[in-house]
């Protein structure tokens, strides 16, 4: 048996975790060979139906479920831990702004970001879901100086997975037949859902559906499907939402397939002209435990027009908070290259091969 690995979850007696912990405990993020000791952290009000929770998973009696500890307070529930999935936020309460809702949501990212750089594990892959969830990862990052901002990332995954499963039901296939669906930009209805590097059985999905149908109904359809499952629900998106958290750390730290893409919510390195210091939603591909951005992609300029929007809504988010963004972490974020090649990733400040190096030239992703 392989040696547990520490798992940080907060929110953890929320809706999505209900879903989320039980597959975790089942096997299906980290594999099913690798033991996981879960840190479950909560509001301390919430403290007793957090104990409820941790009672049924030892029911389940699952074998790789080595421990579970549970916390209400940060500092001590991200003790060590290699993996954080920060679910826990303030929902929007009524005659809220938005912008009240980001301030609000900045202090606890702030502290969650001070608390992962002081007390986690210094390989420690982050994944925020907390709603603003581009931004509130921003300001988690911004508050760790002692880590990567490259292992911070927000959850997007849902809106892949979304449009995946609508573009199959579309075109009569199922979702294991489409590939490479792209979300470009914010979790908010910004978002970009490009279909242009899209395959259906390996054959371009844009030739098999209709242009209108693709802009005015699949677009907004994917922008809109959180608030569609509320409406038809009264509850938000969470056994979903839980689905596809597993689904991102999955890849990230167990790699994508051969010539998959996926979507990730991660720091902008600038490429595709993105403007550096936000998180956004980029194709990605995953090994060794590091994301690579998909670069040579084509931009439409009805795409672009798309990535302005998101980029511009992203850009406004971060002004809101610009204030709890400390200056310390400024220049790590607007100069964070990454590039993974052969295994090797080479970041800006010069760590890594040389940019001579053979692993420069070889455009080889493994
Ligand atoms: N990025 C996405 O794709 C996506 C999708 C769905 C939901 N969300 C967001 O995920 C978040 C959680 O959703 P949910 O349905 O589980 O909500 P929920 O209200 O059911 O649960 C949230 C839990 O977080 C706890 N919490 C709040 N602040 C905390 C803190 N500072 N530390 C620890 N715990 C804290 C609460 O006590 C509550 O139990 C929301 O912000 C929601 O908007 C994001």
């Amino acid at each position: 048996m392989r040696r547990p690995v520490r798992i940080a979850v907060t929110g953890a007696a929320g809706a999505i975790s209900y879903s989320l912990l039980f597959k975790i405990a089942a096997g299906e993020m980290m594999g099913r060979d690798q033991p996981v000791i879960l840190q479950l952290i909560e509001l301390p009000d919430a403290m007793e139906s957090l104990r409820g929770v941790a009672m049924e998973l030892e029911d389940c009696a699952y074998p790789l479920l080595h421990t579970i500890t549970l916390h209400d307070n940060v500092e001590e529930g991200f003790s060590n831990c290699h993996f954080a999935l920060l679910v826990g936020a303030r929902p929007r309460g009524p005659g809220m702004e938005r912008s009240d809702l980001i301030e609000v949501n900045a202090e606890i990212f702030a502290r969650q970001g001070k608390a992962l750089n002081d007390f986690a594990n210094r390989d420690v892959k982050v994944l925020v879901t907390g709603n603003p969830a581009n931004t509130n990862a921003l300001i988690a990052s911004r508050n760790a100086p002692d880590l990567s901002p490259s292992q911070f990332t927000c959850l997007t995954r849902l809106d892949h997975n979304r449009a995946r499963g609508m573009l199959a039901s579309q075109c009569g296939v199922t979702a294991r037949d489409i590939q490479n669906i792209i979300i470009w930009g914010n979790h908010s209805p910004t978002q970009y859902p490009d279909l242009h590097h899209a395959t259906v059985f390996g054959v371009p999905a844009m030739g098999q559906i209709d242009t209108a149908w693709y802009r005015d109904q699949f677009i907004p359809r994917v922008q809109e499907r959180g608030s569609e499952i509320i409406k038809a629900r009264g509850l938000s998106s969470a056994a979903s939402a839980a689905q596809a958290i597993v689904d991102q750390m999955h890849n990230w730290s167990q790699g994508t397939d051969p010539g998959e893409i996926v979507s990730m919510g991660i720091l902008s390195d600038g490429s595709y002209g993105i403007q550096k210091g936000v998180f956004f939603s980029f194709p990605v591909r995953c090994n060794y435990g590091r994301y690579q951005i998909v670069h040579g992609l084509d931009i439409s300029d009805f795409s672009r027009k798309q990535l302005t929007a998101t980029e511009l809504e992203l850009l406004e988010e971060k002004s809101v908070v610009e204030h709890l963004l400390p200056k310390e972490t400024e220049a790590s974020h607007m100069n964070l290259t990454i590039c993974l090649k052969s295994g090797v990733t080479l970041y800006a400040d010069g760590s890594g091969p040389s940019a001579e190096s053979k692993f420069m030239n070889n455009n080889r992703v493994l």
